[in-house]
């Protein structure tokens, strides 16, 4: 019997789905985040039906307001007091014009970099209810590729193209986690580590419904038949959620299962605590 307990957000299709699935089919108790109730409730009832694991809960909270996470994070630990493993998968990349939340964040940066910031902060102390606590942050090879930050604007408010605020997003998520990995250390904190992971490339909704703009949605649309299947894509992150190997890597970013190099373009720890105290500032009024 295993009693470990997995919360994933963004898990009402694609690769969050798939891992939701992979995890529930080995007895984990798993909690599904999504926006909307109906499909949430729809994805919840079609997990169990096809694992036959009735422990198969779910949570509902737009990404896009801070106090959506607060509320969810609170929701989760009435119920749950310990949580061995978050999966702060929900991201994505936004349309050609640059959009703000109704709290005034960038849209790309909202869901990608602090909804999963604030989110770990306010489930650390149940993460640490579990001997063998794991953060995975799903971040993407596109930080590689589209990253290119000014850090007097991380906000893009001058310069917003969709692929350079995902780049920037999920280079910074990777920062982040790498941040707190060694404050965890520093700390003393053994029993919790935070990992990236880059997925690949997936034919999930991923991108489907941003208007990019005529020539990034054709290129899209004609390399999708050469992407991997949500059940591909998750692989990496089922095997940070459950692997014995990994149990003390921590602050690592992982490709195909292998521990990857970072781009270390525009990193320096000055640049990495600047994005720290970014997600601190705009987090400050929800995490107290
Ligand atoms: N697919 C790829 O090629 C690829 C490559 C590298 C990295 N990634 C990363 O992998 C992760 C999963 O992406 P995916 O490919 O599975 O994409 P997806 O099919 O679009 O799934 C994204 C999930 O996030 C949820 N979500 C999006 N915006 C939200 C919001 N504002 N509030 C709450 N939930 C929200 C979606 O909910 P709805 O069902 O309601 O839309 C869905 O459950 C993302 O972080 C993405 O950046 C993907």
């Amino acid at each position: 019997m295993n009693d470990k307990i997995v919360l994933i957000t963004g898990a009402t299709g694609g690769i969050g789905k798939a891992v939701a699935i992979a995890l529930a089919k080995q007895d984990f108790t798993v909690v599904i985040h999504g926006r909307n109730r109906q499909k949430t409730e729809q994805v919840c009832e079609e997990i169990k039906a096809t694992t036959g694991n009735d422990k198969v809960d779910m949570i509902v909270a737009n990404l896009f307001s801070l106090q959506d996470v607060r509320n969810m994070a609170n929701t989760f630990k009435q119920k749950y007091k310990r949580l061995d493993v978050l999966v702060n998968n929900a991201g994505g990349i936004m349309g050609k014009d640059r959009e703000t939340t109704p709290g005034g964040i960038e849209k790309t940066m909202a869901i990608n970099l602090l909804a999963p910031f604030l989110l770990t902060e306010l489930l650390l102390d149940i993460l640490k209810n579990s001997n063998d606590g794991r953060i995975i942050n799903v971040s993407s090879n596109s930080h590689k590729l589209n990253a290119k930050p000014d850090f007097d604007d991380l906000s893009l408010e001058k310069g917003y193209n969709p692929l350079r605020a995902y780049g920037n997003a999920k280079l910074f998520l990777i920062w982040i986690t790498q941040h707190l990995s060694q404050t965890l250390k520093q700390q003393g904190i053994k029993s919790i580590t935070a990992n990236t992971v880059h997925p690949g490339a997936v034919a999930t909704n991923f991108g489907v419904e941003s208007n990019l703009g005529a020539v990034l949605n054709f290129i899209a649309k004609l390399a999708r038949p050469l992407f991997k299947t949500p059940e591909q894509g998750a692989d990496t992150i089922v095997y940070l959620a459950t692997s014995g190997e990994v149990n003390n890597i921590s602050g690592k970013y992982f490709v195909n299962r292998k521990q990857a190099s970072v781009t270390e373009t525009y990193y320096s720890e000055k640049t990495e605590k600047a994005v720290w105290n970014y997600c601190m500032e705009n987090t400050k009024v929800f995490r107290s």
